[in-house]
């Protein structure tokens, strides 16, 4: 079922979501398939769980190509429940990013350029993937929501933050 996201302001974005404790259950299943199907249909790069109102430890992301984000390279689709993020080290690096929770907004946000996560797919199997550049952005933000963290609250630079529209003039018939 394609759900509608929850937008910023929206309190149940703010809190701490927890650990599934069995991802063969009926609920997990489910919610599963409906972050898929949701994330697809608003062409997002990534959707967490909290963002559909679920205050469970999953996310969903990856894309072969992504209209929200034309330059980007690929990351495969993945559903990384309960996830472990390890940064590699201490370097950062700015990037553009946009959230299905704050529709037609983009903000340059600081991230770990290369991390370790773990956790386990929908399969009870697991996952154990070093990564850098835009994937390890995308896991850093999606993971984010399951501590309820929005990008903005990562920003440093507010000047840096606005509508995709202004930002992007030559992009503005991009599907938000
Ligand atoms: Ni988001």
């Amino acid at each position: 079922m394609i759900h509608q996201v929850l937008r910023m302001g929206d309190e149940r974005l703010l809190r701490t979501a927890v650990a599934v404790e069995d991802v063969h259950s009926a609920e997990t299943v489910e919610l599963i398939a409906d972050l898929k199907e949701t994330m697809h249909a608003y062409k997002g790069a990534g959707l967490a769980a909290p963002q559909i109102g679920m205050g469970l430890r999953v996310v969903v992301f990856g894309f072969s190509r992504n209209s929200r984000y034309p330059e980007a390279p690929s990351i495969p689709e993945t559903v990384l429940i309960n996830p472990v993020l390890m940064p590699l080290d201490e370097e950062m690096e700015d990037g553009w990013e946009g959230c299905l929770s704050l529709p037609g907004m983009r903000g340059i946000v600081p991230r770990y350029t290369k991390l370790r996560y773990t956790g386990i797919d929908e399969n009870g199997t697991g996952i154990d993937r070093v990564v850098s550049g835009f994937h390890a952005r995308v896991v850093q933000h999606e993971c984010d929501h399951l501590d309820g963290l929005l990008y903005p609250m990562r920003i440093r630079d507010m000047r840096r933050f606005g509508f995709h529209d202004v930002l992007f003039p030559s992009q503005a018939d991009i599907d938000e």
